[in-house]
């Protein structure tokens, strides 16, 4: 499966596995996919470049031979170059590698695509748009956070706003086919805000998972901010 099999000008949610009960992973996954989100958004932390640990290729492995959701995996480790293997032999659709990483980044994006797999790069908070401006026409996805990463559950940064634009601008500039994925905080109203300044992949952990009137409410509201898409980019 490819971004490209996805319809332009559609907003796409990917919930964020760390939201889910671990004691049910299979239950959760069908459960989403019938709310109707395209995409398994699955965070890999290593206790290194992020402050946490969260699950590795074992866990995503069984999961594939369940789901046919195209699966979006979010490595927040310092050597995605090393493990890049792994994680498409585990399943993986696209594997994003954070730019702060140890690696070489044409080598890391050159790998993965070398494994059939789609590339995507995330910067943390502090890093600008400018750091990942030069590997844009190489890749598939941008991601930028919205929250530091390394846990689930923590509040939107609005202020990462002008970056969400700088990418949109800089995407559109050069008539690239990149997606622009924005992760963590994103909610109901928060997303309406990533729909405006130009992001077209929405990951929601909490926001999805653990929503009051349940997934399909929450992938539906998600969605609805289409309507904004692009209003806040000049
Ligand atoms: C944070 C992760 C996010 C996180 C999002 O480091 O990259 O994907 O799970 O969770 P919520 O949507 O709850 O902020
Ligand atoms: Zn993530």
């Amino acid at each position: 499966m490819k971004l490209s099999d996805f319809p332009k000008g559609e907003i796409l949610v990917s919930p964020s596995l760390l939201a889910a009960d671990f004691g049910k992973l299979n239950e959760q996954i069908a459960e989403v996919t019938a709310a109707g989100a395209e995409m398994l958004h699955l965070d890999v932390m290593d206790g290194a470049l992020v402050p946490n640990i969260s699950f590795g290729a074992p866990v995503i492995k069984p999961l594939r031979k369940n789901s046919s959701l195209f699966f979006d995996v979010h490595l927040m480790i310092e050597h995605p170059l090393r493990y890049a293997r792994m994680f498409r032999e585990a399943g993986a659709d696209l594997e994003t590698f954070h730019i702060e990483c140890a690696d070489d980044i044409d080598a890391t994006i050159a790998a993965i695509h070398g494994l059939g797999a789609q590339v995507g790069i995330s910067m943390k908070p502090a890093t600008p748009a400018e750091a990942v401006f030069p590997y844009l026409d190489k890749i598939d996805m941008v991601l930028v956070m919205t929250v530091e990463p390394g846990f689930g559950g923590q509040s939107f940064m609005a202020h990462q706003m002008p970056k969400v634009a700088a990418f949109r601008k800089e995407i559109d500039r050069r008539g690239l086919d990149v997606r622009l994925q924005v992760d963590g905080g994103v909610d109901e109203n928060t997303v309406k805000e990533c729909a405006a300044y130009g992001a077209d992949i929405m990951v929601a952990g909490t926001a999805v998972f653990r929503h009051p009137e349940g997934m399909a409410t929450a992938v539906a509201r998600l969605k609805s901010a289409k309507e904004l898409f692009g209003s806040k980019v000049q």
